[in-house]
Parts: structure tokens; sequence; C-alpha cells
């Protein structure tokens, strides 16, 4: 049975891979494409549906991202969501100019139900918008097919060619039936089956690897997050004994992580991986030793982690193929997908390939987003405290030690976030935070315990709330969980006398504290 595939063109909006998201959930594979890729490679594709994204710019400006009117007469269901709707109106022969009024938030929407984009949806309903230009004149053959205070035009169709134009964002939350509309277009439209589901990813990945791999050797470098788990256990499901991951521990993990790591996927834990660890701790230290510039301690972990994969590597011997746990966000914002978000790719460690004698690469998980991801890790059988781990960046402690790293502070900062987590999750805050952790402060001040005089670290707390990781609010925190976890990061942690909460957002912070 051929995979149904809506295909979404990104014209830059920051709510590109949302949009993708959100199709995914009506049970519909779709993926990612630049405005400037192709058409004829899209048309080869054959997509059920296509959707165009909001996007920065005014699409009457010179130069402004556009797409050829060829797209809307393919006879393929088109959706434009914002700016894709001014654009499909454009092109079409409409007119869009710059409204006098800026609509902006939560707005009211007046929807026809006789459309067949609103479908069961209320018809006043409270939608997100954002828009500086509106469409002042329909192209031929459409009508509207909703409106605001402010806006004539917030929805258009023409119904018999299948192509419809929304002023709002159907894809962010805050449009209260947005969800429906999305599945209307992808499901009853386009007339999708809906048969994109997680556990037939998992059998047909296993078969597409095993067809792959056939008798060659796999090697996957493993870290214990989550992409890097999920993909090394679809690998042992598939070939078994061909597979080995090596994990370093560069002793900058989280406390006893290594060991979990170990206990999950080791010996006796109960995967078969070959599963070797590397304690390569007290490298990492010494090479890290006096070292306290930012960016040269994350290009000293980056590059040690390589040498001793590489090392480990080389007693394994060549291999056929290298795992790696590429996800679609990574795949999107490197730049091969879609068209914004090019900004974020830095912080990944990078340049493992080169170091490993090996034929060719292994994504299994390279066209899935992360919650689906996770999914797919809950079908394997992976516990959910693996599955559900927050981000922690490549370099670990190393970044959450201001200044130079040493194994007394790594145990500090252990400790410290040991409490904090534990804290958290006895008030029930661990999955409603999307990250959280405690650094070591470079910084050290006076105190009194007991009758002694106390010259000591200050530890800082950090919790954050984010949906892309570009941009961040702090948690705003029970103040009885902030009392608890400092007394006891006090009490139970030597050579910490004072706590602090970090609340600043990002920007001008960043998640991290370097
Ligand atoms: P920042 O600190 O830039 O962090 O606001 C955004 C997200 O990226 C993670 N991060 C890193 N991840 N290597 C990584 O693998 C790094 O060097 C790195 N620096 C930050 C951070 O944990 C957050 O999720």
């Amino acid at each position: 049975m051929d995979r149904e595939l809506v295909v979404v063109i990104d014209f830059g909006g920051q709510y590109n891979q949302l949009v993708a998201r959100r199709v995914r959930e009506c049970n519909v594979y779709c993926e990612i494409y630049s405005y400037k890729y192709d058409l004829d490679k899209i048309k080869q594709m054959q997509p059920k549906g296509i959707i165009l994204t909001g996007g920065p710019s005014s699409c009457y400006e010179e130069g402004a991202a556009t797409c050829s009117k060829e797209l809307f007469e393919m006879g393929i269901p088109v959706l434009g969501l914002c700016y894709g709707a001014q654009v499909m109106t454009l092109v079409l022969g409409g007119k869009v100019e710059r409204a006098a009024v800026r609509e902006y938030g939560k707005t009211e929407v007046n929807v026809d139900n006789s459309s067949a984009l609103f479908r069961n949806v209320s018809s006043k309903t409270i939608c997100w918008m954002s828009h500086f230009d509106y469409i002042s004149r329909m192209a031929s053959g459409f009508q509207a097919v909703a409106s605001t205070a402010d806006c004539p035009v917030a929805a258009a169709e023409y119904a018999e060619k299948q192509l419809y134009a929304i002023q709002f964002h159907p894809e962010v939350l805050h449009t209260q039936e947005g969800s429906k509309m999305l599945y209307n277009f992808v499901r009853n439209i386009c007339g999708c089956r809906g048969d994109w589901r997680m556990d037939a990813f998992v059998g047909e990945a296993i078969s597409n690897i095993r067809r792959k791999v056939g008798g060659g050797k796999v090697l996957c470098a493993l870290s214990g997050g989550v992409d890097s788990s999920v993909a090394a256990v679809l690998l042992s499901k598939a070939v078994g004994g061909q597979l080995t991951c090596v994990f370093v521990d560069h002793g900058l993990l989280r406390k006893n992580e290594g060991d979990e790591v170990e206990a999950v996927f080791g010996p006796d834990g109960n995967y078969d991986l070959n599963f070797i660890r590397v304690n390569a701790q007290q490298r990492f230290y010494e090479k890290l030793a006096g070292v306290s510039e930012p960016e040269q301690k994350r290009k000293i972990i980056g590059e040690e982690f390589i040498r001793v994969f590489e090392e480990e590597a080389q007693k394994i011997g060549a291999v056929d193929f290298l795992v790696q746990g590429t996800i679609y966000p990574d795949v999107v914002e490197s730049g091969l997908g879609g068209e914004s978000a090019v900004i974020k790719s830095h912080h990944n460690v990078g340049g493992l390939p080169d170091c490993v004698d090996f034929k060719e690469i292994i994504e299994p998980l390279r066209n899935l987003f992360k919650d689906e991801v996770r999914k797919v890790g809950l079908e394997l059988g992976i516990p959910e405290h693996l599955v559900f781990r927050q981000p922690f960046p490549g370099p670990g402690l190393g970044i959450r030690i201001i200044g130079e790293v040493t194994a007394e502070k790594v145990k500090i900062v252990q400790d410290a976030d040991a409490i904090y987590r534990e804290e958290i999750a006895a008030a029930g805050l661990e999955r409603s935070i999307n990250q959280y952790f405690a650094a070591l402060t470079n910084m050290r001040s006076v105190g009194v315990m007991g009758d002694e005089r106390t010259y000591d670290y200050a530890i800082a707390l950090r919790a954050v709330n984010t949906i892309d990781f570009m941009t961040a609010e702090s948690a705003q925190l029970p103040w009885e969980v902030l009392q608890k976890v400092t007394s006891r990061i006090i009490n139970e942690v030597s050579h910490v006398n004072r706590v602090m909460y970090d609340i600043t957002s990002k920007p001008p912070g960043t998640i991290e504290f370097e």
C-alpha cells in the first residue's frame, strides 16, 4: 500500500514544523519543502494535498517568497495559511495590501459551516491571527467563508478547484478548533485514509533496516538520550548481534546517569546491543583543566569525544553501517527541508562520521518529530524515564559549570541537580516543564553555617518552558518547591551556601549558562 503524503511548502514562517506535526496528528504523513524546491519533483511525489505556510515578509514586495501558478493547477488540493493564503491570492490574480489595523492574537472569527473546511466547527470560533497584510480582493472564482471585525476575508475557497486560503493560523493551539480544520482538509478534502501510525512505523522500519543491512556489521554511538536510544533499540530488534553500541562516559553526565544507561542497555539489561561503556572521565577532566572559556570547553569536549569513539571504533574494525539518531527537525534545520530556522544547527557535536571506517549511514528516525520518536520508544518498550528524558546538551555539565571544570565541581553540580530533579518529580512537575537543571556559578560568597563562617559556591536553578528552544520563558515554580530544594541543597551538598533561581527569559538569556 502506498504511503499517503501531504507536502508542506515552507515560506519561512515560525510555525512551519507545527503545521507538519498537526497534519501527522491526523495520522497523515507529511514532509516540509522550501518554496524554492523544484515543483516537478513535488509533482512526482504525488502528494494528496499541499499546504503553504506563513512567512515573515509581504508577498507583494520585490523579491518576496512566492510560488508558480502551476502549483494551483495540478488538480491537487491546496491550503494556504496566512502568508500562504496571501501568496495564493496574489498568484491567482487577487490583491493583497497593508491593512489599516494589524490583527494580532486571539480573535473571534465567523465561519461559514457550509464550507468543507469548517465542517463541525462552531460558527463563531477563536483563532490566532498574526498579520499586517490582508486580502483586499479575492482571486476570481473564490468566495469568502470566514471573516472577523477587521478582516473581511479571514478565509476564502474555490471549492470546485479544492483551493483554500486561511488568514489565521489553525496549527497554533490558540486557534481552538484549528485541528478540526486541518483534519477537514487532509482527511475530507484531500481524502487521505489516515494510516500513518507509530506501530506501523516500527514494523516497517525493522523490515527496511533488515533489507538494507543484510548480514552487515553496524556501529552506533549511544548517548542515553532519547534519539540515540530509540535508534539503537530499533537496530537491535532488526539485526540483533550484528550491532555494537558504544557509550562514552565523559564524566559530565548527570548523577548516576552512566550507571543508569548501562543498567538499561548493558549486559544485564533487556536489549541485545553489544554494549560497550568507555569510562573516559579522567581523560576529559585532564583536557579541561585550566580552561574556562565556554566555546573552548565545547570544542575540547566535542573533539575528545570523537577521539575516544575513534579509538573504540578501531578496536571493532571496519563496519558496514554507522547509525545516527538524526530526527526530522535536524533535517529541516540543516536546510535540506524547509526554509526557516537554519539558525540553530551549531548545537550538534558533529564530526563523528569521519572518524569511523564505514560504508553507509543509517538514520532510522530521519522522518520523525520528537514526539513521534517518543511514541516509537514506548512502542519498543524503552523505560518511560528514558523516553521522556528532557534535552541534555552534548557537552553535558561542562557547560553548566561556569569557568574551569574540575571533578570536585562536577560532583557539586551533580548532587545539587539530583536534588532539584527529585523535588520537581515529587511536586508532579516533571512533564510540565520543558527543561530544568542546576548550574554551578563561579561565584563564592560569605555565609554562616552553625557558628562557622563559610566561603562557598552559589548554585543557580533554571527551569524553562519553550516550544522550540529558540525562545523560552522562565517557569513559575511554586515557592514551596524552591524553598525545599534550596534548603536540601544547602544541607546536603558540601561547598554550597547559596541557591538562586534564574528568571531570565530567552532572549536575552540563553537556556544554558554557557
Ligand atoms: P541555549 O543555551 O542555546 O540552548 O538557549 C538551547 C537548547 O540547546 C541545548 N544546548 C546544546 N545542545 N550542544 C548540545 O547538544 C551544545 O553545545 C548545546 N548548548 C545548548 C540546550 O540544552 C537547550 O535545550
